[in-house]
């Protein structure tokens, strides 16, 4: 596998930089420092909630109803926050104050599927490892149940051991899942690189004529990873499947003509997501992609208001003003706008929010969270779907999403909501058998500049 993966020549080969020989030198010397981040956030989050010991299963398979079929194993986020594991199952973190952590590694006698390989890595010498092979031998090497924090799922319990997640733990430690470590920001940055590497493959795939079930495959080859194995599924959209913000069906032949192509896909290392859009035009030279290069242009400046200090809400309604703008330009919009902003009228355009904060989880935790005590911080009014109230602080990862669209049902509201004149509806007409645009990027707030990590990953 890790052969291939570096195989010249090929279609699908993965970028050097990508390599695995690569990241295990630069990966290893960041992770002391990431374990060190994560043992005093556990010991703190220990001391809220009155706990000694901090267990983090890996989780337990999900299976079909009345059916022997499993679900695609979605590891427990905090598990995969200490290791770079997201297959083994009825696994466990075990971490005490002072102590060095414990790994309690499934590693079944099963001759029906392949058996986890032995831990190796850079993150080994850093573990007690205790090898099971039946998730109960799990029981002897925990300690005392009521005196642990154990932060999982419900189905992932054993015997007494029944994931609590004290409410004082979790707010602690998933607010500081935030501010990201040099180890994680490292491992982002391969996963944007895969994940670019792929978005090429799928546009020559769309400029070859292919179907989204073609454009979708040629993605997954690029990427070296399945359905199962990227952060989120595919949206690959030709001409107005980019109207639904959440296109998932992969047409199974290609539309005549293929006016236009949105991609949001992702992909995955070491458990942590890159999450990225792009939208093309089959005609270089039209309307569509002069509409297309001005999104974009507008993109990369609010990327580069990603800093610290900034509220993500403002960024936000900035976007809407900045879109509007392209809008009116363009001769869709007649009002200004702010008149478009104050109406609804935007939000018909771009139904959805600014982006989220990205990270062991595609829409990561704690978009909302006030402080590392609870609360939560509210969405603007009328942005119902906005995922990040926060203000920005050196160390978070945020998408930034900007879109524009073209969907029927939220103009038909416009119209009956008394807002039709804000319209040129012959512009719209022009416009609609494109769908529509999404550009996005995942971007590193820094104490300076912030580091856009996907367009580092196209320049490179
Ligand atoms: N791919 C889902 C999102 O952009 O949030
Ligand atoms: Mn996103
Ligand atoms: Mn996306």
């Amino acid at each position: 596998m890790q052969a291939a993966l570096t195989r010249t020549g090929a279609e699908w080969a993965l970028p050097a930089a990508t390599s695995p020989r690569m990241n295990t030198v630069d990966i290893a010397a960041l992770y002391p420092q990431h374990l060190a981040t994560l043992k005093a956030r556990a010991d703190e989050a220990l001391a809220r909630c009155g706990r000694d010991h901090l267990l983090v299963p890996s989780g337990r398979r999900h299976y079909q109803a009345f059916d022997d079929r499993d679900y695609a194993f979605a590891v427990n986020p905090h598990f995969k926050h200490w290791l770079p594991l997201t297959t083994v199952t009825d696994s466990w973190v075990v971490y005490t104050p002072g102590q060095r952590p414990k790994l309690v590694f499934l590693q079944p006698l099963d001759y029906w599927h392949v058996v986890p390989e032995s831990p190796s890595g850079w993150w080994v010498e850093h573990f007690d490892i205790h090898v099971i092979r039946s998730a109960e031998e799990a029981l002897p090497l925990l300690p005392p149940a009521a005196r642990s924090a154990i932060i999982g799922e419900a189905n992932s319990a054993l015997g007494d051991y029944t994931p609590d997640n004290p409410q004082a733990a979790l707010d602690y430690l998933h607010y500081q899942r935030s501010y990201k470590t040099a180890y994680e920001v490292a491992l982002m940055r391969q996963a944007q690189r895969r994940a670019v590497h792929a978005h090429r493959a799928a546009e020559r795939a769309f400029r070859a004529g292919e179907s989204e079930f073609g454009i979708h495959m040629a993605y997954c080859l690029a990427a070296q990873q399945d359905a199962t194995e990227v952060p989120y599924q595919n949206i690959v959209a030709l001409n107005r499947n980019g109207a639904v913000l959440h296109y998932t069906e992969l047409g199974r032949s290609a539309p005549d003509p293929s006016l236009s192509f949105l991609i949001d896909a992702g992909a995955s290392h070491c458990g942590y997501a890159a999450d990225i859009t792009r939208t093309y035009a089959a005609d270089r030279t039209g309307e569509f992609q002069a509409l297309v290069d001005a999104v974009d242009a507008a993109q990369q400046a609010m990327c580069a208001s990603v800093r610290a200090g900034t509220d993500y809400r403002q960024l936000h309604v900035d976007a809407h003003l900045a879109l509007m703008g392209i809008l009116r330009e363009f001769g869709v919009l007649k009002v200004s706008p702010e008149a478009a902003l104050a109406t609804g009228v935007s939000a018909a355009f771009f139904p959805h929010g600014l982006g989220h904060p990205i990270g062991l989880q595609v829409h990561d935790v704690a978009g909302f969270a006030a402080s590392d005590r609870g609360g939560s911080i509210d969405r603007p009014a009328g942005h119902p779907f906005l995922r990040m109230t926060r203000v920005l602080e050196p160390g978070m990862v945020v998408t930034i999403e900007p879109g524009i669209y073209f969907i029927d049902m939220l103009l038909d509201e416009v119209r009956r909501n008394g807002h039709g004149d804000s319209i040129d509806w012959a512009r719209v007409d022009f416009f609609r058998p494109y769908g529509g645009i999404r550009i996005e990027d995942d971007v590193l707030c820094t104490g300076d500049a912030p580091e856009n990590l996907t367009r580092a990953a196209f320049a490179g």
